[in-house]
């Protein structure tokens, strides 16, 4: 079944044709690692800087780490089949950080991610968050627009904050607000 935009539907009728197959769990099943990490890897330099894990390995053991400190994780299914990942982690009772997300490539706009992105934080705000801040590759200017539609604003730049390929590279950092908040 493929999931690509058909030339005559508008974007509003795409979505509401997939949001009946979304279904979101959390956690995200342990044994989805290898397929989030073959999803990543459709897109490294959108999710892999020089000092991030170079195995899958090492990447699951940072994510249980992460998970022990109080690390959200959520999967996505279309019709029952994995299509995405999401990590977000609490800073405060308030103010919770996302730790990345990622769609496999053949779900890329249908908005199915904008509304499992939007399912997650709804879930973090009936949790008491105010706010939850993302940081993204400058260069990533697809997620950058992709968070302004879930009402991201801009909270700053991070110059030079990592490095890809030797290079240093710009973190854009932004924030979402819970309704009523910010
Ligand atoms: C980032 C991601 C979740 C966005 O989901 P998506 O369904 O692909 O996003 P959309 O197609 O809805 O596009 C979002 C916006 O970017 C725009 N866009 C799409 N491709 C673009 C491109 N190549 N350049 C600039 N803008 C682009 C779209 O027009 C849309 O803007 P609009 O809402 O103002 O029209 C998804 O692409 C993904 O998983 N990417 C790989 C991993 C990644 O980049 N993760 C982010 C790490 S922080």
């Amino acid at each position: 079944m493929s999931l690509a935009l058909a030339p005559d539907q508008t974007r509003a009728e795409t979505r509401a044709r997939w949001a009946s197959t979304l279904t979101l769990e959390s956690p995200a099943p342990s044994e989805w690692g290898p397929i989030v990490w073959q999803w990543m890897h459709q897109h490294p330099d959108l999710n892999f800087d020089d000092g991030s894990a170079t195995t899958q390995d090492v990447w699951l053991a940072g994510l249980a780490a992460e998970a022990a400190e109080g690390e959200r994780t959520w999967g996505a299914r279309s019709d029952g089949r994995p299509i995405g990942f999401l990590g977000m982690r609490p800073l405060s009772p308030r103010v919770w950080m996302s730790r990345g997300l990622c769609f496999c490539r053949s779900v890329h706009g249908t908005g199915l991610p904008h509304l499992a992105t939007a399912r997650a934080l709804a879930e973090v705000f009936a949790l008491g968050a105010e706010k939850v801040c993302a940081p993204y590759y400058a260069h990533n200017v697809r997620v950058g627009a992709f968070l302004r539609g879930l009402g991201a604003v801009e909270e700053g730049c991070l110059r030079g904050q990592v490095t890809q390929h030797g290079r240093p590279v710009d973190l854009k950092l932004v924030a979402i607000f819970a309704p009523g908040k910010g």
